[in-house]
């Protein structure tokens, strides 16, 4: 399709179903019909597509592909005239707006009154969810990660702060792309105040040695940073006091993927009711990261039957890993 003077024509056009050139090309205007039933008349002028869109519904009930020649929208549209429609238009417009009268007032603006109209400045973009970590306080006093670990070695913002030998405030690469949370320390964390540096963690190098990275490569963190006593799952007050710190390394870092190991971790990063079995191996995007949730390596030290689960949870990992290297690389 040739561009009209107005630039090319948008690849896709938020809420318009089936985007259509204009029949009268020279006039560069885009406009496109929805087969969808909908009350609304949508004007839209998109300056960055450098084109105007105005999307309209055409009748109620109509089956795709079957509408009114272009030039007799468009000749409508531009009009405003209702009573030089076709009947099945002249009821919608009437049975959208509510009366005669109102209905070409008010649902349909004249080309010219839609050339005036000011561009939106971005076109509208579908809200994405945030992950839970995003709370209300940001600790963005604290500029790099070792300032995050100080303030973590000093932290009694709980109780596990009482009890605690060392806290872990997890390690890796500044600029990791992926990075691995799990629970919270245990015994062999808390001795050495680093991360995964017991059987788990053992494990976990394992993991991500078949992933061909090592653990410089990659951010190893936790949701709390302290050893909850007993290795007991760490309680809601301290997941809220704690979590502020790992959001503002996820923040820093801007990981590309975050892998998150384990039942505690999905249910404080994602949503309190979630199930790992159930959402082990899925995608997810919170705050613009891709997060993918698999089993905890303490779980598979229990039940080594999940390795090949997290086995093929992490080859989706390296995958779309490739996959976006390569599309760096182009
Ligand atoms: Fe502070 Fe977190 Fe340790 Fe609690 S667990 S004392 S919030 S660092
Ligand atoms: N389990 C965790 O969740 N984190 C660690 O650092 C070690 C074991």
């Amino acid at each position: 399709m040739n561009p009209g003077p107005l630039g090319p024509e948008p690849s896709a056009l938020p809420n318009c179903a089936t985007p259509r050139p204009c029949a009268l090309k020279s006039t560069s205007i885009v406009y496109c019909i929805t087969p969808m039933v909908s009350n609304t008349i949508r004007t839209l002028c998109q300056q960055a597509w450098k084109a105007i869109a105005i999307c309209g519904i055409i009748s109620l009930g109509q089956k795709e592909g079957d509408v009114m020649a272009e030039e007799k929208q468009l000749t409508l549209f531009e009009r405003g005239d209702v009573e030089g429609s076709a009947p099945e238009q002249m009821s919608l417009w009437q049975a959208e707006a509510g009366s005669k009268k109102r209905s070409t007032e008010a649902a349909m603006p004249s080309w010219s009154a839609v050339a005036q109209m000011r561009a939106p400045r971005e076109p509208t973009r579908p809200v994405e969810p945030k992950g839970l970590w995003e709370t209300d306080i940001v600790r963005d006093y604290l500029p790099d990660l070792d300032a995050i670990a100080r303030e973590v070695r000093d932290c009694r913002l709980c109780k596990l702060g009482r009890t605690r030998t060392n806290a872990v405030p997890g390690e890796g690469h500044p600029h990791a792309r992926i990075m691995f949370v799990g629970e919270g320390p245990g015994a062999d964390e808390d001795a050495q105040g680093r991360p995964f540096v017991g059987a788990a963690g053992r494990l976990l190098d394992k993991i991500i040695a078949a992933m061909d990275l090592n653990r410089k490569e990659v951010f190893i963190g936790n949701v709390v940073k302290c050893r909850p006593p007993g290795n007991r799952v760490p309680e809601s007050d301290e997941v809220s006091a704690c979590v502020p710190y790992l959001a503002r390394q996820i923040e820093l870092i801007r990981p590309d993927i975050l892998v998150i190991l384990g039942a505690t971790a999905l249910k404080a990063l994602i949503d309190p009711k979630a199930s790992i079995t159930r959402m082990r191996g899925t995608w997810l995007t919170r705050s613009g990261i891709m997060v993918m949730p698999t089993f905890h390596p303490a779980a598979l030290l229990r039940d080594p039957g999940k390795k090949v689960l997290v086995w093929e949870d992490m080859n989706k990992v390296t995958a779309w890993m490739k996959d976006i290297n390569g599309q760096r690389e182009e």
